[in-house]
């Protein structure tokens, strides 16, 4: 789940570049990054074929690499490694294989440091690969599966010189013997070329006036162009004078579909805001009034295709599972209609029952979760309709689904999913609303929520939001309490609660209280009560009683106040779609929490990521 960025152009400021292409990506891990950039390269000379007339003496022309651990934040960039280059590589890390340590950041060298390697993903058969490169005499320098790849290369391309072969069928041939779900970038010193390959992680090109860009997704570029290539699974990519894509294994040549993005760059700016998480929640607003006004066909189609559908199953991970969740509550209790649901990474143990005539509705921000990605794919081997409520274009899942919707949330940079689950329940909503041929309805509840969650994104109740998150944050345990489609609330509030804040939060079903999780609870126990005004709410109001009596501090969040509650945080009334400010005001006591427990960035939670590739 790292970033990975690379950059080959007519200017002569590589490093810096990929510097800024790297932290537009952080999002993806943040556990250390590094810059590699080609000294003494030429500028660029499209006309000359990339080949640089810099005498390729070896040693000398290598690569300068700076690497540091931890997140780049506000660092700027050694002046060695700012030297002017025309091509570089760069890599924020998230760990899988190898601590976090200097000798275990990206980039990876060869044994000559003529060939640096930037990867995202896990390269299964690491191991032998590696056993057999140390019977060769390679000499390695870190714990991580990635170091492999560059002394491959340097395997394939000393044979490869004997029989002519150039570099790139050298990487073509290393990146063969990879296993697993990998993209890798490379580059090599005596050449101006960067060589870029994936199978499973993604991996976007930017094609600018005289420039390339490579990156694992497409915030990475957007502030140098919008002119996107997507890779394709077992694609490579060459670029120098121009752009050559050819398939794997073989390195055929293939003509390179190229789309237009349709995010702009000052999206994936803080605009003034603290972090990404506070602008995304204050973006949601928007994101339900654009939906209420332009998803009728979309979500007409998906209806349809439920309607028709001998069986159709709701998957996500994280957010999105509980979004998924709520799904099945909301097409039960408005359309009468039966919609299972399940967790992306639980559904390969459960999906013998799909047949040609079921239909899978996947839904992920990021479109790259594996754990949706891999049994999408198995659904598909069994002939079922793939749709997908996803965020972003040209996804791994995007490429993978018969039908998609796209959520149209714009670039959601925080870890944390707050807008892009919002626009989930709002596509779920007015999806189950058109189902029961009560499609006006349904937007109606979606422009009644964006005013309702501007009314909590006033001044006033945020700075009530604000004192509760001072009240709560030494607080170590969490509870959070739903009935019915609030018990999909509960998880959703609990998840950014434990995200954000890093507090042991527990989401559960008020009815299960009873049956063990009430041992937990003692003096002064912060519970919130998910309460909307609908037919769980005496349920949980006596379920807010009996925690009560044991002592707990109860927080009654919903349109209707209660004696039992210490604290109330009113929403309004929006009936089924009470949901969404009952969980923009989960978000924003998550946020503060944070602040008020002094986690420096919640918009880089630790130990998570952005969109999760890797099993
Ligand atoms: C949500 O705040 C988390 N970032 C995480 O649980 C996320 O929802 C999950 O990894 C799924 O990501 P996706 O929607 O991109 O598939």
């Amino acid at each position: 789940m790292c970033g990975i960025f690379g950059y080959v152009g007519k200017q002569n400021n590589a490093a810096q570049i990929v510097f800024e292409g790297l932290k537009l990506l952080e999002y993806r891990g943040y556990d250390s990054w590094g810059i590699a950039t080609k000294v003494k390269s030429q500028p660029f000379d499209f006309a000359q074929g990339g080949k640089s007339k810099v005498k390729t003496t070896k040693e000398k022309n290598g690569f300068v690499v700076e690497r540091r651990v931890g997140k780049i934040g506000d660092r700027t960039l050694s002046s060695k490694v700012l030297a002017n280059s025309h091509l570089a590589v760069g890599h924020t890390r998230w760990a899988t294989h190898g601590g976090v340590s200097v000798a275990n950041a990206h980039p990876h060298l060869d044994c000559r440091k003529q060939i640096a390697v930037v990867h995202n993903g896990i390269i299964e058969n690491f191991q032998e690969l590696r056993k057999d490169l140390i019977k060769k005499g390679h000499k390695f320098r870190s714990q991580t599966d990635t170091e492999v790849v560059p002394h491959l290369i340097e395997e394939n391309y000393n044979a490869a010189l004997v029989k002519e072969k150039s570099f790139t069928s050298a990487v073509r041939q290393a990146f063969n013997k990879l296993k697993g779900l990998n993209a890798i970038v490379v580059a090599y010193s005596p050449s101006s070329k960067i060589v870029a390959a994936k199978t499973g992680s993604p991996l976007v090109v930017g094609i600018g006036d005289g420039e390339l860009f490579v990156a694992s997704d497409a915030p990475g570029i957007l502030k140098h162009t919008r002119k996107a290539l997507f890779l394709e699974d077992n694609q490579m990519v060459i670029l120098g004078k121009d752009i050559k894509l050819i398939s794997l294994p073989k390195g055929k040549e293939v003509k390179p579909k190229f789309q237009i993005l349709d995010w702009k760059f000052n999206q994936v700016e803080k605009g003034g805001f603290a972090h990404f998480l506070l602008k995304e929640i204050y973006e949601q607003p928007a994101v339900l009034e654009n939906i209420a006004l332009y998803y009728d066909d979309s979500v007409g189609k998906l209806a349809a295709l439920i309607d028709k559908a001998f069986g159709t199953f709701m998957l996500g991970c994280g957010t999105a599972s509980y979004a998924a969740l709520a799904g099945t509550y909301l097409f039960s209790r408005i359309a009468k209609k039966h919609v299972n649901f399940s967790i992306g990474s639980e559904f390969k143990y459960l999906e013998d029952y799909l047949t040609p005539r079921s239909l899978l509705i996947a839904i992920s921000q990021s479109g790259e979760t594996i754990d949706v990605v891999e049994p999408v794919e198995a659904a598909k081997k069994k002939g079922c309709k793939i749709a997908a409520i996803l965020n972003v274009l040209g996804s791994t899942l995007y490429r993978q689904s018969d039908y998609k919707i796209l959520l149209g949330a714009g670039p959601e940079k925080a870890v944390v999913g707050t807008k892009s689950f919002i626009a989930m329940i709002a596509v779920l909503l007015l999806c189950a609303c058109t189902l029961a041929k009560m499609k006006k309805k349904g937007k109606l509840l979606l422009k009644e929520s964006a005013k309702g969650v501007r009314l909590i994104l006033r001044e006033d109740f945020v700075n009530k939001i604000k004192r509760l998150a001072e009240d709560l944050k030494k607080q170590k345990h969490i509870y959070v309490l739903g009935r019915g489609l609030s018990y999909a609330t509960a998880l959703e509030a609990t998840l950014k609660l434990k995200e954000t804040s890093c507090i042991h939060a527990e989401g559960f079903a008020g009815g299960e209280l009873k049956h063990g999780v009430i041992a937990l609870i003692e003096n002064g126990t912060p519970c919130i009560i998910i309460a909307p005004n609908d037919e769980t709410y005496n349920d949980i109001i006596s379920n807010a009683q009996e925690v009560k009596v044991r002592g707990a501090f109860i927080i009654g969040i919903g349109p209707k106040d209660n004696p039992v509650f210490d604290r109330f945080l009113p929403t309004s009334d929006i009936k089924d779609a009470t949901i969404i400010p009952q969980v923009v005001v989960a978000q924003l006591l998550a946020y503060y929490l944070a602040l008020a427990r002094g986690i420096a960035d919640p918009d880089k939670p630790r130990n998570l990521a952005k969109s999760v590739t890797v099993k």
